[in-house]
């Protein structure tokens, strides 16, 4: 791929015709630091909280990082990539926003989601797998997701090839995480800000079914969204079990 100007991420590429999930094809296959799962069908994608990934005609891609890292800093990876997705498209002109922590927005509409995932061994660093689900010349979509999602084309009206969108992601995710891994994780976190769909926004918090309002006011050093609860307490959420929705 002549986009492509990594070090490691996205060197070791496998390419599998027909697969239920990149991010099962990744987690049960022992791949090397940067390599890059990608598929022509994704069959079964999967979104957080096991919730379905509509697969058809977007690029998916999983990336595989085996960070010498504090498991408790892994789910950054996810904020680190939604960056690196943003800047990407930026490149090509597209001004996306970042749903806080792991969607990209165009327009109101989500165009593409993250999902990190990860194996744990004892004495070992952990096995992260980054999923990528980017909607690019998708010219509609199922009527249960109609009204929320969108395509690079649906948007801007142009043809994008996948090849390149995905150099430049794997470009840019490269940088960032280079930096995160030094401890600068605040050069993705600046981008989340900047970009963010909901900061300064009212939002509910859904967590088991149950519906909390707030407004969303940044986010913290640590990644979490801070908000203004309804009694007026300030709250940073951790990204683990919650949903959030403007509102
Ligand atoms: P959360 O804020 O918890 O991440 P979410 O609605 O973004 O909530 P996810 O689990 O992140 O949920 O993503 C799965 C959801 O994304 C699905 O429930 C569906 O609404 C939507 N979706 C599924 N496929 C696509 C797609 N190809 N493009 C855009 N949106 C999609
Ligand atoms: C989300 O919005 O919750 C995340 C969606 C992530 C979808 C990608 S597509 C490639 C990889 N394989 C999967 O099964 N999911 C991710």
């Amino acid at each position: 791929n002549k986009h492509l100007n990594t070090k490691f991420m996205g060197r070791n590429v496998v390419f599998v015709e027909k697969v239920d999930s990149t991010n099962n094809y990744a987690k049960n296959n022992d791949l090397s630091n940067g390599s890059l799962v990608t598929c022509e069908e994704q069959t079964t994608g999967r979104g957080r909280l096991g919730r379905r990934w509509e697969s058809q005609k977007g690029m998916c891609m999983s990336v595989v990082l085996i960070p010498e890292i504090e498991l408790s800093q892994i789910s950054k990876i996810t904020q680190v990539c939604a960056a690196a997705v943003a800047k990407a498209l930026d490149e090509l002109h597209i001004i996306s926003q970042i749903k806080w922590p792991n969607d990209i927005f165009l327009n109101g509409k989500k165009i593409c989601g993250i999902l990190t995932e990860m194996k744990t061994e004892m004495n070992k660093n952990p096995y992260v797998v980054v999923g990528i689900g980017m909607n690019i010349n998708n010219d509609n979509f199922p009527d249960e997701i109609k009204d929320v999602a969108s395509s690079l084309y649906m948007e801007a009206g142009i043809i994008f090839e996948k090849s390149l969108v995905a150099a430049k992601i794997l470009n840019n995710f490269e940088i960032l995480y280079n930096e995160f891994i030094k401890g600068n994780f605040k050069e993705s976190l600046d981008i989340c800000r900047e970009k963010s769909y909901v900061i300064g926004k009212n939002i509910n918090l859904i967590e088991n079914n149950l519906v909390r309002k707030a407004t969303a006011v940044d986010i913290s050093s640590e990644g979490e969204l801070v908000v203004i609860t309804e009694n007026g307490t300030t709250e940073k959420i951790i990204s683990g079990e919650v949903s959030v929705r403007l509102n």
